[in-house]
């Protein structure tokens, strides 16, 4: 109970987040997520499939709640996702029956429309969103071929390889329209440490910022990257650093939108795979303290570890009986545990 909040431990360098499910807005869940956290992200509630199942239907009880009951807990939202080619309904992109794509003016059309609608929905509720996500292949071969790099998700089949950049004007477009709001637009993908993945989106983000700054002078369009740090007992926080670096100098916002790290499997870990994580965890936060200038947001990917999508790997910073683990320790102090 008397454990420092870890909100408290980054307050001046960046805002510490969770991935939540309405369940983590109830009783000691919620006394555990706004003791340490001060920013959420919706696990699932916001994607395409829960907001607009059918075309033109919009389903925004649930999400309203949740965001709401947030922000009265004292956190700030970050929206995802608007543009994702999982949990994302077919109508968006395919042409029903025989599943081929749609033209590319229908796709473009729902695409825009979809965007529109949730972000005016929700508003200046939100500080930031994840308007494209995953667009980039795994380890891809040319990666300063970008193009090339692109997943061959339902919209690029549907609208081609600048489907990216047309999210992105879509979304500036609202913004433009509603100059009070404060919110950032966000390109989020996961195997960011991997370095032909970092060279593709790089090189993704860097084209389309540089073309729409040549027509507005001094803005950007895509105003960060979310690397969201889906992270193992392997993984070599130099890598992290590297393509951390290679972000930065595109003058771009960073946040760690997904963190964790697995270690150990069925639900059990070794003392030493506990002090491994929590290892890799203070190693990681040592970077985002000597990065904090160009890091917003730093944000788990769950609460604790007994839910989520990886529950069985042990990969996050509280334990099932929401007590702090090792991981915790290390995040608090990096640099005592090194
Ligand atoms: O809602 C249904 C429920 O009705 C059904 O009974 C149950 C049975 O399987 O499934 C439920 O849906 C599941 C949903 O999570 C809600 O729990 C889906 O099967 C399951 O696939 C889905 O997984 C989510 C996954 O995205 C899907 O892509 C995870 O919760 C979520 O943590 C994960 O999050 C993604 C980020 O959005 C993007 N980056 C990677 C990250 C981890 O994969």
């Amino acid at each position: 109970p008397d454990l420092e909040a870890l909100r408290d431990v980054y307050a001046s360098q960046f805002l510490i987040g969770a991935a939540i499910t309405a369940e983590d807005l109830e009783g000691i869940r919620l006394e555990l997520l706004s003791k340490h956290h001060n920013a959420a992200t919706a696990e699932n509630a916001m994607k395409p499939e829960a907001l607009q199942p059918q075309k033109g239907t919009y389903t925004f009880e649930a999400a309203d709640q949740m965001v709401n009951a947030a922000l009265d807990a004292g956190l700030r939202m970050h929206g995802h996702v608007l543009v994702w080619h999982q949990q994302s309904p077919a109508w968006m992109t395919t042409r029903p029956g025989e599943g081929s794509p749609l033209d590319r003016e229908e796709a473009l059309d729902n695409m825009r429309t979809h965007i529109r609608a949730v972000m005016e929905h929700f508003g200046d509720r939100m500080i930031s969103w994840d308007v494209v996500n995953e667009a980039i292949n795994d380890n891809p071969s040319s990666p300063e071929q970008w193009k090339g790099s692109l997943r061959q998700s339902p919209w690029y089949h549907a609208i081609g390889p600048d489907y990216v950049e047309q999210a992105f004007l879509a979304a500036r477009e609202v913004l433009d329209e509603n100059p009070d709001w404060e919110i950032k637009l966000y390109y989020n993908d996961y195997n960011e440490d991997n370095r032909n993945k970092a060279t593709a989106i790089y090189h993704m983000v860097k084209e389309i910022n540089e073309r729409y700054s040549q027509e507005h002078p001094g803005k950007l369009l895509i105003d960060g990257i979310g690397m969201q740090g889906h992270y193992g007992l392997n993984t070599n926080p130099d890598n992290v650093k590297a393509s951390l670096e290679r972000f930065i100098s595109l003058g771009v916002e960073i946040s760690i939108t997904e963190l964790d790290i697995q270690a150990g499997s069925d639900y059990q870990m070794t003392k030493q795979q506990a002090d491994a994580q929590s290892y890799i965890y203070a190693r990681l936060f040592q970077l985002y303290e000597q990065y904090a200038e160009h890091i917003s947001r730093v944000t788990f990917w769950g609460l604790e570890d007994s839910k989520g999508w990886r529950a069985a790997f042990n990969p996050l910073v509280f334990d099932r009986n929401l007590q702090a683990k090792p991981a915790y320790y290390g995040i608090v102090d990096p640099d005592t545990f090194i």
